[in-house]
């Protein structure tokens, strides 16, 4: 037989375990060995010879999930710091984009700028996120809008993987906005996404996923449709940018095509989150843009944990509607803007996050035995308090796959 490879077990004693889903009632020992959770029980099940066996790595705090950020444009060239202004000044995100300006003006800089480039300017976005926690974040593409760009994204995402400690998972946006060179054939464009960016995304293994923008200022849910079929053809799953600023149904036409997630969500209707319940989606949720762009009209909340729709929450970074790189910031906008309690915030930000990223079935975003070890050991008392209070340099360790990277 051959020899097991050597698996140094590794120890965290006393924690306060929220496991993706709640807290549990007592203190905990949890055990990794490798890259995985062996064991995770009550301090008082913990016995010497047990402890003993192991490299002790931490003791007390709060241990949580490696949090999941399930949908960020981290990629991008170029800043908004005028948009930005022009919105203080009345402004609306709508109007600007019908300027040329917004997701068009970061399009052009995304375009100009070179792989490397875009490298280099994505990766202390993604430190940011790491250093809050974060251990699995989703990257779009969607600021090229031509193969060449769309896959150049992609690839710098991949690459981001490939440089840090920490899971990448990409995902095709190229029915993001309409670039100008299509200006008046908007179909013509769905075209060159459904017959060449996705197959071409494909093939190359560059995208996990595909998402659309489903929005009077970019497709319609005809159009976005499309998209999916396209998809479907290429094995890859799908999600959707819908009800963000209007309801369209964008997604529970996602959800009729068996959707991850539908993401945004403001407008959504009754008829919506029933669709998301049937399909079993996740709905994600996105303060950050919901705050940046003074929104008023708040997601279906109420709605949606009646239904029993599991609910994530990310960051939605990205150089427009959310410049926001801060995950914890999230839960506390979660609750503060969105009435979700710190429990379903943290869970938004763990299990769901994961479930979004169709990454639950490996358990990724709990804390249970067999799970990847990925952790995050907080210096707070109880987990309410990472969503309570906004306040940096709390993380002790973050662990990933086993290792203890940050701490
Ligand atoms: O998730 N809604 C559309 N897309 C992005 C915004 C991108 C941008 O403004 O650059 C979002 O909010
Ligand atoms: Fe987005």
């Amino acid at each position: 037989m051959p020899a097991q490879p050597y698996q140094p077990r590794r120890l965290w004693r006393d924690v306060t375990l929220f496991d993706g889903c709640d807290t549990l009632p007592e203190p905990m020992a949890v055990m990794v060995a490798g890259e995985s959770l062996e064991r995770v029980i009550p301090m008082r099940e913990l016995d010497r010879a047990a402890a003993e066996a192991c490299e002790t790595m931490g003791q007390g705090g709060v241990m949580t999930p490696g949090l999941v950020d399930c949908h960020t444009h981290l990629v991008f060239g170029g800043s908004r710091a005028e948009e930005f202004e022009k919105r203080l000044e009345g402004v609306s995100y709508e109007e600007i984009a019908r300027q040329g300006g917004g997701i068009l003006s970061t399009v052009r800089a995304t375009r100009a700028a070179s792989e490397e480039e875009l490298f280099r300017l994505a990766r202390p976005r993604l430190e940011a996120l790491l250093h809050d926690g974060i251990t699995t974040v989703e990257i779009k593409s969607g600021y090229g809008l031509t193969v060449e760009d769309e896959l150049k994204m992609l690839r710098v995402a991949r690459r981001l993987g490939e440089a840090l400690p920490v899971r990448v998972v990409t995902t095709l946006l190229g029915a993001h906005a309409l670039p100008p060179e299509f200006k008046g054939d908007s179909d013509g464009y769905i075209d060159l996404v459904c017959r060449e960016m996705i197959p071409n995304a494909a093939e190359q293994g560059l995208a996990d996923a595909v998402d659309v923008f489903c929005e009077k200022v970019a497709f319609s849910v005809a159009q976005c449709e499309r998209v999916f079929e396209a998809a479907e053809a290429h094995g890859l799953p799908i999600k959707a940018h819908a009800e963000q600023l209007s309801n369209l149904g964008g997604s529970a036409m996602a959800a009729r095509h068996g959707a991850l997630s539908a993401d945004h969500i403001e407008y959504l209707d009754e008829v919506g989150v029933a669709a998301l319940r049937k399909a079993g989606s996740t709905a994600v949720l996105l303060p950050g843009a919901f705050h940046t762009l003074r929104e008023t009209q708040r997601p279906p909340i109420a709605a949606l944990r009646e239904a029993g729709v599991p609910m994530a929450l990310a960051t939605d970074a990205n150089p427009g509607s959310s410049p926001l790189f801060m995950p914890t910031l999230m839960l506390n906008f979660a609750c503060t803007l969105f009435r979700l309690t710190p429990r379903e915030a943290l869970a938004g930000m763990t299990a769901h996050g994961a479930r979004a990223l169709g990454l639950h079935d490996r358990s990724l975003g709990r804390i249970v035995e067999g799970a990847p070890a990925d952790l995050c050991l907080w210096n707070v008392d109880a987990p309410a308090e990472l969503a309570y209070a906004v306040q940096p340099g709390r993380l002790r360790q973050r662990i990933f796959k086993g290792e203890v990277i940050h701490g």
